[in-house]
């Protein structure tokens, strides 16, 4: 691909700071979807080293790469046979190793999944347990003679299964699973399954990784009576591997994958005296956004966030706007969800389980607007944002294919043959390039962002640049803010940390969203404290006027507009 800036700032390393995720940017790719570099039609560990440059030059701090794990690929790679052995295909271990090597010298770290809760029945502790009983592995899963035991505990994947349990010819007895059936559950409550699991831990911090998304952290334990999900068990031994991380490894982060309505996520966090993960995805507010945006109204945010407790101090929130799996819908309420299929997914084909399963352009219509507000939110917001490949360039679905893949579709390079993703005979790709009308491969792709310099892609490294530059963003508080009109949010982000003199960045910054599809005018009422402030935008720079006597600040925003203004009192000035 010709004209790319490389990143060719002076090769920076890892920043030292060990809250470094309360202010960082993930970006969630794919390795089988980044980059081939061998033409088997797949992606590759060395194709995602030689995209590092662009990973790094967009301002990401941190990738997360899904499982790229020894697998069946019965589910995109979380259904593992091999905890440490990497598939065939993406490369070998060394290749692993030498791409963490060249992210953390360009200053980006890696964290990869750890899929704790089940296995694959591929899986040779499986294997063992299904016809050896008594041996070693016997108890590795959770056998029943009935598949009666934890009636009442839901189905996940309600698309394909009708159990949480399923017969096993060869043992003659039923093993337990919360996904498809070809995933069995490990037995938490043997202490040897414990053990050989903070030995794959271990091995992968070995390698120099910088933490781990806990994969579906909330079903390790289930008990009769109890819903299986948040047992008090299940926490017991998210709180072992933390300390044993941060024993053996410090400063490396676990982020949760509990996709739990806010008062039962926040446990996952633990305390400050006895911590459990660094970091918990947001799971309740991220079908807010796209609510809001159709609804018009702030109120859908400005409530899941009052229902959201307060985190310890050494955690964060992971944001997202969408991922490889639907855009899940579990954590709103069913007049809400009927809204939102109705809104989001008008084709039974766009569904999956609990959810949708398309990818973010596709769902705001292509509406370049709709796209920067639900951006400016997701990075204003608390919590550090995690982004997901191809939404940079505006990639397109394919709700075609099967399940998820429909947004797990070659990264698009360039205009040319597999968008530059392969060399391989198109019909080799592990998936399709999308080529639809909207979302063409001609039109949507890195080559072609960069071209334009008005592209989305320049917008958010701009954006993102910007918000780098201001560390309130990742540790400020949090303050609703009466705007006046009901379709407009505003919050403050205040940076109540000790500061030294030379630090110039924004105190305190007053975010405003215009959630509707016409002009809006509000005016902020930020309290008589601020009277006197400058406003300045923190993209541009420039001021636009003063908090008035009486601690307002009217603004004016064009349909779906918003302003992140820094608001400079006295004290600021220095
Ligand atoms: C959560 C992962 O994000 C999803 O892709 C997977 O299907 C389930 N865990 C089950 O492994």
């Amino acid at each position: 691909m010709s004209g790319f800036p490389t990143g060719a700032s002076p090769v920076p390393g890892l920043r030292r700071d060990p809250e470094w995720f309360k202010t960082a940017v993930f970006y969630e790719l794919l390795a089988r979807a980044f980059s081939d570099t061998t033409g088997s039609g797949t992606g590759d560990f060395q194709g995602v080293i030689s995209k590092l440059d662009y990973i790094q030059w967009l301002g990401v701090d941190c990738i997360w790469l899904p499982p790229f794990y020894a697998s069946p690929l019965r589910d995109g790679g979380y259904d593992i046979a091999d905890y440490t052995a990497v598939l065939p295909e993406f490369g070998t271990i060394e290749d692993f190793r030498q791409l963490v090597g060249e992210a953390h010298a360009r200053g980006i770290r890696i964290i990869t999944d750890f899929v704790m809760n089940h296995t694959s029945d591929q899986h040779p502790w499986f294997q063992a347990s299904r016809s050896d009983p008594d041996g070693p592995y016997g108890d590795f899963y959770v056998w029943s003679d009935t598949d009666e035991k934890y009636d009442g505990v839901r189905i996940i994947f309600v698309d394909t299964e009708e159990s949480n349990w399923t017969f096993d010819p060869i043992r003659r007895q039923f093993f337990w699973h919360r996904f498809f059936s070809h995933q069995p559950d490990l037995n938490y409550e043997n202490p040897a399954v414990i053990d050989a699991m903070k030995d794959v831990v271990r091995f992968w911090m070995d390698m120099g990784i910088d933490g781990f998304r806990l994969d579906a952290i909330p079903y390790l334990i289930e008990e009769e009576g109890h819903n299986g999900e948040n047992h008090p068990r299940t926490h017991e031994i998210v709180r072992e591997i933390r300390a044993m991380v941060d024993e053996e490894y410090p400063g490396r982060i676990l982020l949760a994958e509990a996709n739990q309505p806010p008062a039962e996520v926040v446990d996952y966090f633990g305390s400050d005296e006895e911590p459990e993960c660094q970091m918990c995805f947001h799971f309740p507010v991220m079908p807010m956004l796209y609510y809001a945006l159709r609804d018009e109204r702030a109120a859908p945010i400005i409530d899941v966030l009052a229902d959201t407790p307060p985190i310890p101090a050494g955690g964060q929130w992971g944001t997202f706007l969408r991922n490889h799996d639907e855009l899940t819908l579990e954590m709103v309420t069913p007049e809400q969800r009927a809204a939102m299929y109705g809104w989001y997914a008008p084709d039974p084909r766009m569904r999956a389980n609990v959810g949708i399963r398309r990818r973010l352009w596709p769902l705001l219509g292509n509406s370049r607007a709709e796209v920067e507000l639900i951006h400016a939110l997701v990075l204003s917001l608390p919590g550090s944002p995690c982004l997901y490949y191809g939404d940079e360039i505006g990639m397109g679905d394919n709700i075609w294919l099967e399940d998820r893949d429909a947004s797990r579709t070659p990264m698009q390079w360039t205009p040319d043959r597999n968008a530059g993703f392969s060399s391989a005979d198109p019909g080799k790709l592990y998936l399709p390039v999308v080529d639809s009308l909207a979302f063409n491969r001609g039109a949507i792709n890195v080559e072609s962002a960069m071209a334009q310099p008005s592209s989305f892609l320049h917008w958010l490294r701009k954006v993102l640049a910007a918000r780098k530059e201001h560390p309130v963003f990742g540790v400020g508080d949090f303050t609703v803010v009466e705007s006046g009109n009901e379709r407009v949010l505003a919050f403050l982000r205040t940076d109540k940390r000790n500061r030294t003199p030379e630090d110039r960045s924004a105190r305190t910054v007053l975010c405003v969203n215009n959630l509707s599809s016409t002009a809006q005018g509000a005016s902020v009422q930020l309290g008589v404290e601020y009277a006197g402030a400058r406003v300045r935008d923190v993209i541009g720079g420039a001021v636009f006027n003063v908090v008035g006597d009486d601690g307002r600040v009217p603004v004016t925003l064009g349909d779906r507009g918003w302003f992140w203004l820094a608001l400079e009192t006295d004290e600021d000035r220095g």
